[in-house]
């Protein structure tokens, strides 16, 4: 089956870890000739801006609508303000196409290095269910009295009930089916509003999963038991802002940036879904060929199992450990000395070798 995929390279190290995501899943293709994919390019991002004064084409959602996918690198680059391309360009995608649901494993892989003492594989293997439309990410407010000694600002976070339910009933269909519990990350303590609404809807879905074993703990303590403890931790669903900054947190736990994915999904299907790592565009490393694109390849396998090739997906994984434990092809980052294309080529030669 042929797979229509737009390709948004971005910004920073998004074309190189993307080049690598691109030649992974044309490896899978020359492999199993079912699987086709149909690639087109999107020079959209800062870049893109600078030239023409907007992150994308006026009708660039109307573009992306005829896709089964999207494949996105990193958005954002200093010279443009941040709020102006994220919002113009990634942000947009996500709520445009009713990608509520960014799910972002934070699983560590034999190999991958853990700066936590005494904790291996079986204690950080979390999947965290990332609220990824409303909230805080709301994108309303207002700006008062601008450049006046009283000065007011006002970011408006956004919980609607039906936005709230169905990202919690997702992650309990998820644990239900995995068999794994499910926490919610709140903190109704200080959100005397949208975090009391968020814990109320969750014991509410919870009584229809009896089944399903659940946490619940304040974001605060959350933190520092992913920390302590983070075998405590299986299915995290939490809301958008909390969503980000442990993920991050995780990822640092995990193997670090560079091994960190995530899928925005539209599961009904209504809209293209899109995969991404979780990282930006590292400004710091762009154009050196040393960010690792593993991060990458993990997206592109969360990209093969959403348009139904799990085997492929594991595949992908299997590959990505095995560059872990061999310890040979990895980027600075994993304290090694290979190149981002280099990452790409190991990867697509584990393939070679085992599933051809
Ligand atoms: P960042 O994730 O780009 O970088 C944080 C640190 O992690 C840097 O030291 C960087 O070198 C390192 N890092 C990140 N990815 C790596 C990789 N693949 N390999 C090796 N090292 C890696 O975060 P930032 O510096 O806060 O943000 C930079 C820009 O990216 C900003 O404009 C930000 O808004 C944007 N951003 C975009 C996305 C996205 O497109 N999804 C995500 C996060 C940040
Ligand atoms: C992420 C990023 C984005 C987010 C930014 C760049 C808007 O940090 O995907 O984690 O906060 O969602
Ligand atoms: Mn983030």
């Amino acid at each position: 089956m042929s797979h229509k995929i737009a390709v948004i390279a971005g910004d920073g190290i998004g074309p190189e870890v993307l080049a690598e995501g691109v030649k992974v899943l044309n490896a899978v293709s020359k492999l199993d000739p079912e699987i086709q994919f149909d690639f087109t390019h999107f020079p959209w991002g800062c870049e893109f801006y600078h030239k023409h004064g907007k992150m994308m084409d006026d009708d660039g959602i109307e573009q992306l609508r005829q896709f089964d996918a999207i494949f996105l690198g990193a958005v954002g680059y200093p010279g443009v303000p941040d709020h102006i391309s994220l919002w113009d360009l990634l942000l947009v995608i996500r709520k445009s196409f009713d990608q509520y649901v960014n799910v972002r494993p934070i699983k560590l892989l034999n190999g991958a290095p853990c700066p936590l003492k005494g904790k291996s594989a079986q204690d950080i293997n979390m999947t965290f269910i990332r609220e990824n439309t409303e909230g805080e990410y709301a994108g309303y407010g207002s700006w008062l009295y601008k450049d006046k000694p009283h000065e007011v600002v006002i970011q408006n976070a956004v919980f609607s009930r039906v936005g709230c339910e169905r990202i919690i009933r997702y992650a309990f269909e998820l644990g239900r089916k995995e068999k794994r519990s499910v926490t919610s990350v709140s903190k109704a303590n200080a959100l005397n509003y949208s975090m009391v609404f968020w814990d109320q809807i969750f014991k509410q879905v919870e009584e229809e999963y009896p089944d399903v074993k659940t946490a619940s703990y304040l974001v605060d303590a959350a933190a520092m038991l992913m920390v302590t403890q983070p075998e405590r931790f299986e299915i995290v669903v939490t809301s958008n802002l909390f969503g980000d900054i442990l993920t991050d947190l995780g990822a640092a736990i995990a193997g670090g940036m560079g091994l960190a994915a995530g899928a925005n999904l539209n599961p009904e299907r209504q809209y293209p879904s899109m995969f991404e790592p979780i990282h930006g565009s590292a400004p710091d490393i762009a154009g050196q060929q040393i960010a690792n694109p593993l991060a990458t390849v993990w997206s592109a396998s969360q990209l093969l199992a959403f348009l139904g090739y799990p085997q492929w997906a594991e595949r992908l994984i299997n590959a990505i450990e095995h560059l872990l434990v061999e310890g040979k092809t990895l980027t600075p980052d994993l304290k090694g000395s290979a190149t981002t294309s280099e990452v790409g080529d190991a990867v697509v030669a584990y393939l070679q070798a085992n599933y051809a």
